[in-house]
Parts: structure tokens; sequence; C-alpha cells
């Protein structure tokens, strides 16, 4: 058990600290908090996918199943890299500011229970679900499914149009989030080993890192990042984040949510649509989407293809690695046109 972890549990001995397999503390913890029906029982409790932040797991009782997210101060995968316990709050708020606005809520897992003081939430288990990381091997969306990842995001944005509360304003995993978009990929010496995705990456990232312009426009845009906004953004919207399901696709994990830019979240599937290989056609097809419903905030062109063009370089060349397969010469080649979308403020330039 890393260290991190032991002094937290030491240091919080009360609190209903989960894990997987352990059908009776879950069965006494869901007993407590009153979420289980007279006679329920819990008959297992497994990791629910890939994850890496959190706890995540499906619970299986005597009359149904469910998924339940418990965050810990630590990272789940690697407990040794503390991470901001207040993310399940977060998550919380966010689930609880949309549950009003079905376009958005019934995209969503309905929420059975939160408690913030056990971190925990508890919702519907998308039983027959597959993320879409499968675009990184050659999946790809059909048309309904990019309208609907578009038409989330508008009515997201449209319906949240406010200013910033606790714990919307979400500023720890902001800043993380931060370090690791903005300031880990373009710092030389962060150590990373790149030229086992393709040969030569290591010397491309050098390069992007010593480009001097390319860094003051990562900085300013970077800046933008932290500075508050109006709209209520998803935060995490890649292909991680949408489930495909037998009634369509459905979106999770908004723990990064903020009030921000709402060109964030559009520039972030855009770019994974750029990184997943996918025409352009898919890309201008989500933002005409999106901008052409009703309210939908007018997009400032420049501001999303910034945000899309440091998406791309941080996938490519900082810690938080997709599943795409080795490559040669076209992830220097991404990071090459990554810059000049920076650069030119162009989102079309991610594409040859
Ligand atoms: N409601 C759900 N129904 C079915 N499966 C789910 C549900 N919620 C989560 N999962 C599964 O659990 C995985 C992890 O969930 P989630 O992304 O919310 O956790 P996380 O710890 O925040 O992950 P990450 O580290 O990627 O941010 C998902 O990829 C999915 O496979
Ligand atoms: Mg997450």
């Amino acid at each position: 058990m890393s260290l991190l972890r032991k002094e937290w549990m030491a240091r919080e001995p009360d609190f209903p600290w989960l894990e997987a397999g352990d059908v009776a503390g879950l069965e006494s913890v869901l007993g407590e908090l009153g979420w289980l029906k007279p006679g329920e029982r819990v008959r297992s409790a497994e990791c629910a996918g890939e994850g890496n932040m959190n706890l995540t797991l499906r619970v299986i009782t005597s009359e149904r199943s469910f998924v339940l997210k418990q965050a810990r101060p630590w990272v789940e995968k690697y407990p040794e890299i503390a991470a901001p316990w207040e993310r399940s709050c977060v998550e919380q708020a966010f689930y609880a500011r949309v549950a009003e606005f079905p376009a958005v809520a019934d995209r969503m897992p309905h929420i059975f229970g939160q408690s913030e003081s056990a971190r925990i939430i508890v919702m519907e288990d998308f039983v027959d679900a597959r993320d879409l990381t499968s675009l990184y091997k050659g999946d790809h969306l059909d048309d309904e499914e990019l309208h609907i990842l578009a038409s989330y995001l508008r009515a997201l944005h449209v319906a949240t149009e406010d200013s910033p509360t606790p714990p919307l304003e979400n500023r720890e995993m902001r800043a993380l989030n931060h370090e690791h978009i903005y300031v880990v990929p373009l710092d030389s010496e962060n150590g990373l080993e790149l030229d086992g995705y393709e040969p030569g990456l290591e010397d491309a990232a050098r390069r992007l890192q010593a480009d001097e312009e390319f860094r003051a426009a990562v900085a300013s845009t970077g800046e933008r990042y932290l500075a508050d906004a109006r709209h209520l953004v998803h935060g995490d919207y890649f292909p991680g984040s949408w489930l495909r399901t037998a009634g369509g696709i459905r979106i999770i994990d908004p723990e990064f949510a903020f009030f921000g830019d709402p060109e964030l979240d559009v520039a972030c599937a855009t770019a994974h649509l750029a990184l997943a290989g996918r025409p352009r056609a898919d890309a201008e097809r989500l933002i005409d989407v999106y901008a052409s419903g009703t309210g939908a905030p007018v997009l400032d062109a420049a501001r999303l293809a910034r945000y899309a063009a440091i998406e791309v370089v941080r996938r490519l060349i900082g810690v938080a690695q997709l599943p795409i397969a080795a490559t040669r010469g076209e992830r220097a080649a991404l990071l090459a046109r990554a810059r000049n979308a920076m650069l030119g403020a162009r989102h079309e330039a991610l594409w040859p």
C-alpha cells in the first residue's frame, strides 16, 4: 500500500474507505446511507471499467446493479500521487445543476444517491456500454452520434449560463489539469520517453519545446483556461467520457467541470477527432450542429482552435497518452499541424 494512502487512511479512520470485492463493507456503507431497499443484499462489486482517478465499481445486488464512484485523495491507479479530494463534490454539483434540464440529464446516468462526506456517487449502470476510446483504433461515429455529442454540449452550455459558484469553480482540478496540459508537455526536462510511441517523437517534442512563439501562445491559452467565464463546461469532453449504449451515446465523468469558455468542450472533441484520425468533416459537423441550435453561444474560432491545438499536443507529448497504436511519422506530422493550428488560430490546420 502506498505511503500516501496509508497516511490518509490512518488520518481519517471514520471515512468509509471502499474497495473492490468488499461486499460486506459496501453493504454496511450503502445501508447507513439509506440507499439499499429493505432486504436488498450486495452480491458483488467489481471494477466498472477503465479509469485512473477514482474507485469506480459495478455493484450487483439481489435486486439490481448500479455504478458507485468514490473519490479518494489520491489517483486510484497511482496511489502515491495526490489528487484533489473535492473532485467528487464538483461532480455531484454538476449532476445536481443539470438535473432539471432533460437535454443534458437524459444523456447522462441518472443519479440514485450522492454523499459529499463519503465522496460517493451512486448512478445508473449502462450495462451494455462501451466507451468510445475505440475511435483511436479505427472505430467511427455515425452522423446521429456526432449530432448527439454536439447537441448535448449546446444544451449544457445554454442551460447553465451563469456566474461561477463554488464548488463549480473547481480550482484545484483546474490547476492540476493546467499543469498537465499547459506546463508538463512543454517542459524539456519532463523525462517522458516518447520514441516508443513513434521513433523520432522525442526530437519533434524538443523542437516544439524550444519554439518561443508557440510557448507564448500556449501560455496565454493556459491563462484563459484558468480564468472564470460564464458557461458550465464538462471539462473533459473526449472519447473516454463518451459511452455507446443501446439507447445511444451517454456522457459521464464531469469531474473537471467548471464555469469557463464554451469553446473548450467543442475544442476538446475536435482535437480528439483529429487524434483519432477522423476526417475534418466530422469536426465541422460537430461544430455546425452545435452552432445551429437555438441560443447557442457564439464560438470564438481562434479560441476554439487554440484549445484544440494544445489538447492535441498534450495527448501526443504529455503524460496522458491515448491508446493509439505505434506510428511512423503520423504523430510528428500531427504535432506540426497542431503548432500551425495554435499559431494560425485555425482548427482546420489540424488536418492535412
Ligand atoms: N454509469 C456507468 N455505466 C456503465 N459504466 C460506467 C459508468 N460510469 C463509469 N463506467 C465505467 O467505468 C469507467 C470509469 O469511469 P469514470 O470515467 O467515471 O472514472 P474516472 O476514475 O473518473 O476515470 P478517469 O481516470 O478516466 O477520469 C468508464 O470508462 C466506464 O467504463
Ligand atoms: Mg475522470
